[in-house]
């Protein structure tokens, strides 16, 4: 079955069973600084499995693209990507565990006829706080599944929540829940002894599968550390769209499928060696593959590498898949990777649609990536040639001024007949555990200060501030300025968008002056919900129109119908008067890459 197939068949069985579809987000949430991709589909319903009304109703369904940068070091092996599609489920309060588990063991057996004798169940054990889930196993014996295949784990394998696995280490309002997972058991397959005597469905040797996720979303974690029920029971369901296609097919490999295999054949066509010929190269074709992936779906969304948050995931996403190419023998060119990535045109239309300013941008960072290289190889060459002393602490900086990957020093040192000892490989590991502690903690702050100053007036101001710049740069420079992407925090608003050139200081001025202006008339914000195509009848601005959901928020600045100043699609939250800003000054502009200027502005008062 090919993965469009397996997409079209899960919608249709959820709408059948009174599901509407919702839109995917995006990988980069606009105006939620809380935190840096899209992780899972239960991301944008966060506030609705707390209680609030979801607009479409109760039932819900979708396809979400998602990014998960814990796995990344995995990537390599045959069943981790850092990019995949996550098919979800969700009961807002509406049906539970009866509904959930007939219902997925029936997609997955009559929709998807995997062999029920293939698949096996797992069940949370209980802890001293929730209970042991015997309402699922249950369940699952009514509907066959025999008890030798019906497996129990604890809060490591059968909780979930966003963050922190296990109720003692969920953050404070975090909300989660114990779940229920179905393996696909590959019988071919034999047990590694390596990874234990005994084979299970979490065991890591392969021979399992997991293909999707039922979780019982029922408690959140209060101030004094203590779980709550929630005021709703609900279900988040997540299977990974991979998995399931390379289950069908009978192969592990989830490089083997549909999806991977354009890019697969244009890597070997590139390196002239085929994937699966020398399982010492495997691992660089995965990897080149999942992060192209990963890299080209987030520059079609408009992020741009760079050395900060997403852009900086971005670029070193970029740099591993062509530091990759090179261990394959295919050198570092833009060409190649543009031409290696351009097959995931015929998979993701956002892809196909921003094809040029993801080729461009590509290419650009494989150049930048060349001369960092060489900057690299001239330190490491030089500091050989002197006889120094090559340490790990020494690759490690290289890597982290350089982008210059720990493979590839040993693999120079190694042509100059000098070993890389593994003590000095463990204080490369020492010093990156280090930095990554350290990113892990800005992370961390990220999500909290992010749920702080999402409630922030600041924010809701910048928000506005931010229609005000989109329509101000279309009345002064034309109406080809389109929105690229945009960020904002509590200081500050960054805005990207489509001109060619920078602006003149006069166009800068005018744009900020209109904004004022606008600012001073102090106009009514106002919103209507509409589907979208009333919304583009009224003249609303629409860029990201593919992320949008059957009905839409538009919101007007100025007279809603007609002589508006400002009118776009747009999630909010807003002011209500133009006049409750305050004062915007544009404080730098850059062109960040060909046809795209950035913009950031404050607030003065
Ligand atoms: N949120 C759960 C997961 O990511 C189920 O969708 O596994």
């Amino acid at each position: 079955m090919t993965t469009s197939e397996i997409r079209q068949k899960y919608l249709d069985f959820f709408v059948k069973k009174g599901h509407k579809i919702i839109d995917p987000s995006p990988l980069v949430l606009e105006n939620d600084p809380t935190t840096l991709f899209t992780s899972s589909g239960m991301q944008q319903l966060v506030p609705y499995l707390k209680g609030q009304k979801h607009p479409e109703g109760t039932r819900l369904v979708d396809i979400q693209p998602s990014l998960r940068l814990q796995d990344l070091d995995e990537v390599g092996d045959k069943r981790h990507d850092t990019f995949f599609e996550m098919l979800g489920n969700w009961s807002l309060g509406d049906y539970f565990k009866k509904e959930q588990l007939a219902w997925v063991w029936e997609f997955f057996t009559k929709e998807m006829e995997f062999d029920p004798k293939r698949l096996h169940v797992t069940v949370f054990e209980g802890n001293s706080e929730v209970p042991k889930d015997s309402e699922s196993l249950e369940i699952w014996k009514s509907l066959g599944v025999s008890e030798n295949h019906i497996h129990f784990y604890g809060v490591e394998k059968n909780w979930w929540a966003r963050n922190g696995t296990f109720p003692d280490t969920m953050p404070e309002g975090e909300i989660g829940g114990p779940d229920s997972e179905i393996f696909y058991e590959f019988p071919d397959i034999p047990h590694d002894p390596k990874f234990g005597k005994f084979c299970h469905p979490n065991c890591d040797c392969g021979k399992f599968l997991e293909i999707g996720n039922s979780v019982f979303m029922q408690y959140q974690k209060t101030k004094n550390g203590k779980l709550v029920e929630l005021p709703q029971k609900n279900v988040d369901f997540g299977g990974g769209l991979e998995r399931i296609a390379a289950a069908l097919g009978e192969n592990p490999d989830i490089f083997k499928i549909d999806l991977f295999s354009g890019i697969i054949k244009k890597i070997e066509e590139e390196v002239g060696v085929n994937y699966g010929a020398d399982p010492g190269r495997d691992r660089s074709f995965r990897i080149i593959a999942d992060h192209l992936r990963a890299s080209c779906n987030l520059l079609a969304e408009g992020i741009i590498p760079g050395n900060k948050l997403q852009s900086y995931v971005l670029r070193r996403l970029i740099r591993r898949a062509m530091f990759h190419f090179h261990l394959l023998g295919a050198g570092i060119s833009g060409g190649a990777i543009s031409h290696v990535a351009e097959d995931l045109r015929n998979y993701y239309p956002n892809i196909d649609k921003n094809w040029q300013f993801v080729e461009e941008n590509l290419s650009s960072e494989a150049v930048r990536f060349e001369s960092a290289l060489k900057r690299g190889l001239a330190r490491l060459t030089f500091a050989v040639s002197k006889g120094e002393d090559i340490n790990g602490k020494f690759a490690f900086d290289l890597y982290q001024t350089e982008g210059f990957p720990l493979e590839l020093t040993i693999e120079i040192l190694g042509q100059n007949g000098v070993n890389f000892s593994t003590e000095e490989k463990n204080a490369f590991a020492s010093e990156f555990e280090k930095h990554k502690e350290l990113s892990r903690t800005t992370s961390a702050g990220i999500f909290k200060g992010g749920l702080e100053s999402k409630s922030n007036a600041e924010v809701t101001k910048l928000h506005t501030a931010t229609h005000l710049l989109h329509a101000a740069l279309r009345q002064i420079l034309g109406e080809h300025v389109g929105q690229k992407g945009s960020h904002i925090t509590s200081e500050k608003l960054r805005f990207d968008f489509s001109h060619p050139s920078k602006l003149t200081d006069d166009e800068l001025k005018n744009v900020e002056n209109l904004i004022n202006e606008k600012i001073d008339e102090d106009l009514p914000v106002s919103f209507e919900v509409m589907s979208l195509p009333e919304a583009i009848k009224s003249g609303a601005l629409h860029f990201f129109a593919e992320k949008y959901g059957e009905k839409v928020k538009v919101y007007a600045i100025g007279n809603p119908k007609r002589d508006w100043f400002s009118k776009e699609v747009c999630g909010g939250p807003h002011v209500g008067h133009s006049g409750e800003v305050g004062h915007v000054r544009i404080i730098k502009q850059e062109k960040i890459g060909s046809g795209v200027i950035r913009i950031y502005a404050t607030l003065t008062t």
